[in-house]
């Protein structure tokens, strides 16, 4: 795995590539498998490991403090993201009608309090705002990130799905600025490059983190045209960056962006954790990068 990569000025400190864990129930793991898939990533390097409240029916942070305490040395190996806001009709919530968003100072801090005994640990690395609440102002929710990062209990704030627009006002409000913005980026979902969100960034020298940069599995839709298209030319190209397959290459592409995302990977397999770890050795071309845009796009640059 390439060198860490501090996240922003004052930031934290992470692995290249992050892994994932919307999707790590899915195929309903014990404890042992949530270990043995940590270890697996800490083994290649990767060290960071993105979580939320909601994941997994909001059952994803205790599963994941479960694999956790099998060893109890791990924690202290890796750094912990995770992110609330997002309250869905759900039995844990008897009474709850509507799906709906709450970022207020209130919510933050409790759901962080949560979030620890949930993880079993004394801190979480980065704790983002999943999404933007419309309802809450940006003082009331600066004013929880603030309080929670004064106390210790999370060593960064970011947000998740914010607009450049929504990013800064909550910025200016913030005593250590927001160490990053999780937005969706791969070759099917170009949307930061276009609308102004990679480009803040860079300005703040802020590295964005990239959900779904498989596109959820989308690439590899052999039925659709981009997929097609991407098939093709992740053929042309492989024999260059060692016979490479279209999902290192994708991850390659995200990478290769210059506000240096880093892209979080959602793999349940073993094996494609594994293939993806070698993707942050591939530097690609210039002509190459721009020879996947053009592929997922179907049309030239303009
Ligand atoms: N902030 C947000 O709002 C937000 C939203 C969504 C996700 N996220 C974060 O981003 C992470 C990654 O999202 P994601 O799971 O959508 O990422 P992804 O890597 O784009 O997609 C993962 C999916 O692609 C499938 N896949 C991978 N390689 C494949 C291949 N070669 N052929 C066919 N299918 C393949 C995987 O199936 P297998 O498991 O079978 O390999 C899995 O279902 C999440 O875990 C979460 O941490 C954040």
């Amino acid at each position: 795995m390439n060198p860490r990569i501090q996240i922003a000025p004052n930031g934290p400190t992470f692995s290249r590539m992050v892994y994932g864990t919307w999707r790590m129930l899915d195929d309903a793991p014990s404890a042992q498998d949530i270990n043995r898939r940590l270890n697996l990533c800490l083994d290649l390097g990767i060290t960071t490991i993105d979580g939320a409240e909601i994941y997994g029916g909001y059952a994803q942070e205790a599963a994941l403090g479960a694999g956790l305490a099998l060893s109890p040395d791990l924690r202290d190996k890796l750094e912990l993201v995770t992110k609330s806001g997002i309250y869905i009709p759900h039995s844990t919530a008897p009474g709850r009608r509507v799906a709906h968003y709450d970022v207020t100072a209130k919510r933050l801090i409790e759901c962080a309090d949560a979030a620890l005994h949930r993880l079993g640990t004394d801190r979480i690395d980065l704790f983002l705002v999943h999404r933007p609440d419309w309802l809450t102002s940006i003082d009331d929710t600066a004013e929880g990130l603030n309080a929670l990062v004064a106390s210790g209990k999370i060593g960064a704030a970011g947000v998740s799905n914010y607009s450049p627009n929504q990013y800064a006002a909550l910025n200016s409000r913030m005593a250590q600025p927001l160490s990053t913005n999780q937005v969706e980026f791969s070759l099917l979902h170009m949307d930061p490059i276009f609308d102004g969100t990679f480009d803040q960034l860079q300005t703040e020298r802020v590295r964005p983190m990239a959900w779904s940069p498989l596109a959820g599995g989308g690439l590899f839709d052999a039925t659709s045209s981009a997929g097609k298209r991407l098939a093709e030319e992740a053929r042309l190209i492989a024999p260059k960056y060692g016979n490479a397959s279209l999902e290192q290459l994708a991850y390659a592409w995200v990478m290769a962006h210059p506000s240096q995302p880093l892209p979080v990977i959602g793999t349940n397999r073993l094996d494609r954790i594994e293939s993806a770890a070698k993707a942050a050795a591939i530097t690609l071309d210039r002509e190459d990068w721009y020879g996947l845009w053009v592929a997922a796009k179907g049309h030239g640059i303009p």
